[in-house]
């Protein structure tokens, strides 16, 4: 647990959580994460900013006492899940006098997941400001990216915001601060991409408000604070916008070579047209580096075998978690084996329900690869192609 100051009497009282592997029982995690806590003292007033989950209660408590902070007199909730929230009820029982202030609907949550009392919450409104004394405190509802409880909260005199999740990283640092390096510019795609995607047009609103703020210090809930804002703001704004890139994505499940055999027939032809192509088997690949194509990704195409007269069920399980991701992919297709038959391609579109994109002509045959397969996968190749080149990615 950390306690260092970053500027003015605004402390880290965080943790590196180095050895967590996956989060939400469900995104692996490939260097584990942190979580942000930030201890504002102003003349008059304290407060934290999030505070800590669970597991490490007991440590974070124990951090306060060991740095000398034996008064606070506001917890600000700039978010209800429990990895900030959760251990907002030992942090009351250890400063008795202080007030959880967040927003309502905020409230509802802390009430809800952590049996918080009411009278121990105060709420706020959008653009609402809480004084410390010489340091203000402003509130900026942010519902959507990610909960519909999230919001930021602006430090005035120091021109810091603090975005809660948004922004974040799941990346321990050596030293608070961000490299803006590789390494960090891959963890915050890959955090985009299984945490904020579903929320791109709402990430593209608050990207324009923080421009106006024009912040010195963006301090997110997650991975390293940025005195360099334009890095993960430019980062935001590739990532966003509304064009994909000349990628086309494979996710695929191979159960005795022929399907496999279809993707990299399908994946030599768009690459010799100078089209990116990524494919991810799924059973074996990380579910995260399927997740950071699809940011980018024009098409995606789903290559599964068949079982038991559907899709491969692990293919299923990845069209679910790609649609609920809500990437900007403007085109699809299916490419397949099967045995003894079943429905393939209807399974798999009716599953892209958010994405909704323009299904090219599938390719399903039963067993090998032979001349009429080869021909009808050339010519989705072809259609792909000309589907790229209209909307200019080519
Ligand atoms: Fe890092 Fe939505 O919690």
């Amino acid at each position: 647990m950390l306690f260092k100051e970053i500027k003015n009497n605004v402390f880290y009282t965080g943790l590196n959580d180095a050895d967590r592997v996956i989060f939400d029982e469900l995104i692996p995690l490939e260097h584990g994460t942190t979580y942000n806590s930030y201890l504002i003292k102003g003349s008059k007033k304290v407060a934290i900013i999030d505070t800590m989950y669970p597991p490490f209660s007991d440590l974070y408590i124990k951090n306060f006492e060991t740095n000398g902070i034996e008064n606070v007199d506001y917890i600000i909730a700039n978010h209800g899940e429990q990895d900030h929230s959760g251990s907002i009820p030992m942090l009351l029982e250890k400063f008795p006098n202080a007030i959880v202030i967040t927003n309502e609907k905020c409230k509802g949550n802390l009430k809800e997941m952590l049996l918080i009392p009411d009278e121990k919450i105060q709420t706020i409104q959008n653009d609402e400001e809480l004084s410390l004394g010489d340091k203000t405190l402003k509130f900026i509802l942010a519902p959507g990216v990610h909960w519909p409880d999230t919001m930021f909260t602006y430090l005035k005199e120091d021109n810091m915001l603090f975005t809660c999740d948004f922004l974040g990283a799941h990346l321990p640092f050596e030293d608070l601060y961000s490299k803006n390096d590789d390494l960090l510019y891959s963890m915050a795609k890959r955090y985009y991409a299984e945490i904020m995607m579903p929320f791109r047009l709402m990430c593209k609103k608050y990207l324009t408000m923080i421009d106006e703020i024009k912040p010195d210090y963006i301090l997110p809930s997650h991975g390293p604070i940025y005195k360099e804002p334009k890095f993960i703001l430019d980062a935001y704004k590739d990532w966003t916008n509304d064009k994909p890139k000349n990628l086309v994505l494979i996710p695929y499940v191979s159960m005795y070579g022929s399907t496999e055999e279809m993707v990299q027939y399908v994946k030599n032809g768009l690459e010799k047209a100078g089209i990116s192509v990524y494919t991810h088997d799924i059973v074996r690949d990380d579910l995260g580096d399927l997740a950071v194509e699809l940011v980018d990704a024009a098409t995606i195409i789903v290559g599964a075998s068949m079982v038991l007269a559907g899709p491969h069920p692990m293919a299923i399980n990845a069209c679910i978690l790609a649609n609920a991701l809500k990437p900007k992919a403007k085109f699809a297709s299916v490419i397949g084996s099967y045995g003894w038959g079943g429905k393939l391609v209807e399974t798999i579109a009716s599953l892209f329900t958010s994405i909704k994109p323009e299904f090219i002509t599938p390719v399903v045959i039963k067993g090998k690869l032979k001349k009429e397969g080869y021909d009808e996968l050339d010519a989705l190749v072809n259609t792909i192609i000309e589907k790229h080149k209209a909307i200019n990615l080519m």
